[in-house]
């Protein structure tokens, strides 16, 4: 349904998204997932057909959505961050409106928006101006607006931002309702959305792809570790050896933490909580154990974690910017074969 190769997109000199390729089956809910700033707006602006990349191509079944942008777009509804909401009109005028601009013929537009705000379950409010609306409401008549002309993919940028915890849940509900009729990508920088939404995720991280596999797959990889913290006064290699040779102990990392303090990062199997063998063993050695935590992964260590493991990119590597008539090509179709 949609195929994204390569896009690359410069905003002056900086490259805002660099060799970004992947595929969304007909059907599918793709969860675009990235911290903030990871190019998941521009990406999908690119794929809306609201703005041209620098370089790279994207179709919409078939669709060139740049050479041939007024077809893609007939083929997609798009939910930008920003909903774009007339506050003076009610929502049955405004869907009928857009209905009209997407060229919705004449005879059907009011069934489109009967149709749309049924889905949308917003027809209680159809005659409420659209200033009255709760958050919650107006998101969906963002996504009732996407969906008026009908089209097989629909692309939502991070749909419940902003929302309550209970209004969350309602356009979740009402995104996985679509699955089957429509194909849709839908962006978010919260992991739990995707587990709970999504077919597929791709993560997308300071413009690059980090990984592209079911959620499952991806939480699966996040247990297979766990990560302990120890700030220890003593001596820094014999501390880190020691921490090493305990059961369990995949990989030691240290640094200065200052004033004879070194901090070491522990991985270990997910089976074993070494805490306790790694507090007995430090005291035991007679060296000072300052602190010590459990790291929780937080969506932005799966990131980091996911982009180390992968090779793809480091953030130094994005922070020069590069000529916008070079830039730098990365086959990213390799890896998502692997990924599949
Ligand atoms: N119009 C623009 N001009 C310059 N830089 C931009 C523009 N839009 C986005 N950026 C930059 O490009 C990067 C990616 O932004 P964006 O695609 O909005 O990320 P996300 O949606 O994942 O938060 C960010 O560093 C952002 O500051
Ligand atoms: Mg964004």
């Amino acid at each position: 349904m949609v195929e994204v190769k390569d896009l690359t997109k410069y905003y002056g000199e900086y490259a805002a998204i660099e060799g970004v390729s992947f595929k969304v089956e007909e059907g599918e809910i793709l969860g675009f997932l990235g911290p903030n700033a990871a190019g998941k707006t521009t990406t999908m602006r690119i794929i809306a057909g609201f703005m041209p990349p620098t370089s790279g191509t994207a179709t919409v079944a078939g669709t060139d959505v740049v050479r041939d942008s007024v077809e893609a777009r007939r083929k997609l509804g798009y939910l930008p961050e920003q909903v774009p909401l007339y506050d003076d009109m009610s929502v049955r005028e405004y869907l009928a409106f857009c209905a009209k601009v997407r060229g919705v013929p004449g005879a059907k537009q009011s069934e489109r928006v009967d149709a749309v705000m049924n889905a949308t379950r917003v027809t209680e409010y159809a005659d409420s101006l659209i200033l009255k609306l709760s958050k919650g409401f107006r998101q969906r008549v963002g996504i009732a607006q996407a969906m008026v002309h009908d089209p097989p993919l629909l692309i939502l940028d991070e749909p419940t931002v902003g929302l309550d915890p209970r209004q969350i849940v309602e356009v979740r509900e009402l995104i996985k309702g679509l699955r089957g009729n429509h194909t849709v990508i839908l962006s978010t920088h919260i992991l739990p959305e995707v587990q709970v939404v999504c077919d597929r995720v791709v993560i997308i991280n300071e413009g690059r792809i980090a990984a592209i596999d079911t959620p499952e797959a991806l939480t699966a990889k996040l247990r297979r570790s766990q990560q302990i913290r120890l700030d220890v006064r003593g001596p820094r290699t014999q501390v880190a050896d020691a921490l090493r040779k305990l059961p369990g102990v995949r990989g030691v990392t240290d640094e200065d933490a200052g004033d004879g303090v070194f901090r070491f990062t522990v991985e270990a199997d997910p089976d074993k909580d070494i805490r306790e063998t790694a507090a007995t063993m430090v005291v035991k050695q007679g060296w000072g154990l300052r602190e010590m935590s459990s790291v929780a992964m937080s969506l932005e260590d799966v990131y980091i974690h996911l982009t180390t493991n992968d090779g793809a990119g480091s953030p130094s590597a994005r922070q020069e910017p590069r000529p916008p008539t070079e830039p730098e090509r990365r086959d990213d179709n390799e890896g998502m074969e692997e990924t599949r």
